[in-house]
Order: C-alpha cells, then structure tokens, then sequence
C-alpha cells in the first residue's frame, strides 16, 4: 500500500525573490508607518534587495513589493512616496500608473488590468508588523 503525502504547499512568487523576507519576520513598528501613509521596508542590498512597501488605510494594513508591473521598476522616486495626492491610491511614479490600495489592481495607466504583488502583512501584539 501506498501511503499519500499532502501535498506540498507552494510558495508565492515574493516568497522565491532573492533576500525575502522569511513568514513570521518582525519589519518594524506599525506607528512608523502614519495612518494614511505609506513606508517602504528594504531587506538586504544591492540590485537584488528585496523591497516592499506598506500602506496604513482605515485600521487596515497592505503590503506590496515595490515593483510596478509595468516595467518592473519600484514605483517610487522619493523616500516613501506610494500614494496619490489625496491619498485614495497607490501611484507608480514613474509613469503615473494608478492601483486600488485594498487588492494592487492597476485602474489607469500603462499596466491597467495587472495587479501589485502582495506581500501579507499582519500586527501583532506588541504593535510590530510582521509578515504574513
Ligand atoms: S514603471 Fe510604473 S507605470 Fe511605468
């Protein structure tokens, strides 16, 4: 008899990008990032740093790689700059695409129809965000 195995949980895309973020990794304070903002967090260095940006909206957080689908650049120019101006969306700065801040989907611009990779953020107790 042949005994089954589960299957094997694969997993997702951001999770095979070089210096990822391992599930369960602390990123920072939930407070560093203001409600309403946005802050991008960097793991390790080079071209191949893994970076990611979070967004504070109405109690909710969201997690994105800081790559646009468009011509996989990171979306920002300055420091931490993810959000059109009134704050309702996530902007790619480099051609003005524009994304839903709830699921990454491109509603205007160059790439509309892709979406953001998500990275799953959560807070726990102690107020630190936290992957997954
Ligand atoms: S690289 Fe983001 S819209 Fe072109």
């Amino acid at each position: 008899m042949i005994e089954e195995q589960a299957p094997a949980t694969l997993p997702n895309a951001w999770q095979l990008r070089p210096q990822a973020p391992a599930i369960g990794t602390a990123i920072g304070r939930l407070d560093a990032v203001a409600e309403d903002g946005s802050k991008e967090f960097v793991f390790g260095v080079g071209l191949n740093a893994f970076r990611m940006f979070v967004v504070r909206r109405e109690g909710r957080c969201f997690g994105y790689l800081n790559l646009c689908p468009h011509y996989s650049l990171p979306l920002n120019v300055r420091a931490d700059e993810f959000l059109s101006r009134d704050g309702a969306r996530i902007m790619c700065r480099r051609h003005l695409a524009v994304f839903t801040i709830d699921d990454g989907l491109c509603i205007d611009g160059a790439c509309t129809g892709s979406k953001l990779e998500a990275v799953p953020v959560s807070v726990d107790q102690a107020g630190m965000l936290v992957i997954g």
